[in-house]
């Protein structure tokens, strides 16, 4: 996957270290004394699972616009800890989507990140409550009351996650979905669904990152939004196509889903062929972004290989 950048950077060692970094910053922030257990169904539905890919954006793109993520002094330190923070708040977020979009009113799924999914484990009014508090719990990330990350920088971040979440991101469309069910949707009524429920997410953790440092210039900016709406598209139409082509066991989560619940995905709309072409000219078209960016291909690097493990991956 990384053969084709320079050899200077090495994609694994550096997911490696950054994977390491937000694993501690959750396992230190999720409280397992919350009570009646709900400390236990957080940690549950975040530690031990996930590939972490909303984190890895954000400090990819942190480091994109001159976030030195290993920052040693004072200074320096309150960007990277807005980036390991925002890193933390955008996968809390997700994680409590998982938990919700996982429900019997929801998706009726019983397997997550290879293990029974927070409602079978701890049962259904644990599970919305975990998601509840996940939601809230990614708020006080990216508002450490330690003055630890500039007050301007966590404003910016809390209406960028906010906004990405609720009814015109995240939560927007899985109503979509939710009311798609049967229908034969056009590919542009498929793809504003996909943009809500998938992209709001992954282009805001592209975002929180660019802005760590300050504000980013306007081209930079415009650039990190295209390359993200692109790979966000082609994340959701990688996971449909797994959602075929894989099994339960590879995935971690159960395959064959979609087509058992009558989802409109790019599958369906499209056929594999079409929709493995379509993730392939998303891909293309994340790295023309980012060569608009005007940043150079090492500060870049890292975006641009999280640009192809969203279309390599196999879970
Ligand atoms: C799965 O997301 C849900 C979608 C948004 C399609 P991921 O594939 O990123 O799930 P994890 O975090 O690795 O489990
Ligand atoms: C879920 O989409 C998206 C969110 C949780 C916001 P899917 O329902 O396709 O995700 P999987 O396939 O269950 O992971
Ligand atoms: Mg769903
Ligand atoms: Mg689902
Ligand atoms: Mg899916």
């Amino acid at each position: 996957m990384t053969a084709q950048f320079s050899n200077a950077f090495d994609f694994k060692d550096w997911s490696d270290e950054r994977l390491a970094q937000v694993e501690q910053a959750l396992k230190h922030g999720i409280d397992a004394h919350a009570p009646a257990q709900l400390g236990e169904a957080m940690r549950y539905a975040v530690l031990d699972g996930g590939k972490r890919l909303r984190p890895l954006l954000v400090l990819a793109a942190a480091q994109a616009v001159g976030v030195d993520l290993d920052a040693a002094t004072v200074s320096d330190q309150a960007s990277s800890l807005a980036a390991l923070k925002a890193a933390c708040a955008v996968e809390l977020i997700h994680a409590y989507s998982l938990v919700h979009d996982d429900m019997p009113c929801m998706d009726n799924d019983v397997l997550r990140r290879g293990k029974p999914t927070v409602h079978v484990k701890y049962g259904e009014a644990q599970a919305l409550l975990a998601g509840d508090a996940l939601q809230a719990l990614a708020f006080e990330y990216l508002t450490p009351q330690d003055g630890s990350t500039e007050l301007s920088v966590q404003a910016i971040q809390v209406g960028l996650l906010a906004r990405a979440s609720g009814y015109e991101g995240m939560a927007g469309g899985q109503a979509i979905d939710l009311a798609s069910v049967g229908l034969p949707l056009t590919e542009a009524q498929l793809r504003q669904m996909h943009k809500l429920k998938t992209g709001a997410l992954l282009l805001c953790s592209v975002q929180l990152g660019a802005v760590c440092a300050g504000k980013p210039s306007s081209t930079v900016f415009e650039a990190f939004t295209k390359y993200a709406e692109a790979l966000g598209l082609a994340f959701q139409v990688v996971d449909d196509i797994l959602d075929v082509t894989s099994d339960s066991a590879t995935l971690g989560k159960t395959a064959g889903k979609d087509a058992a619940a009558d989802k409109p995905t790019y599958v369906s709309l499209l056929g594999l062929e079409q929709a493995q072409q379509l993730a392939e000219k998303l891909y293309a078209d994340s790295l023309a972004a980012l060569d608009a960016s005007g940043l150079n291909t090492t500060a870049t690097a890292a975006l641009r290989a999280l640009a192809s493990l969203v279309v390599q991956r196999k879970n």
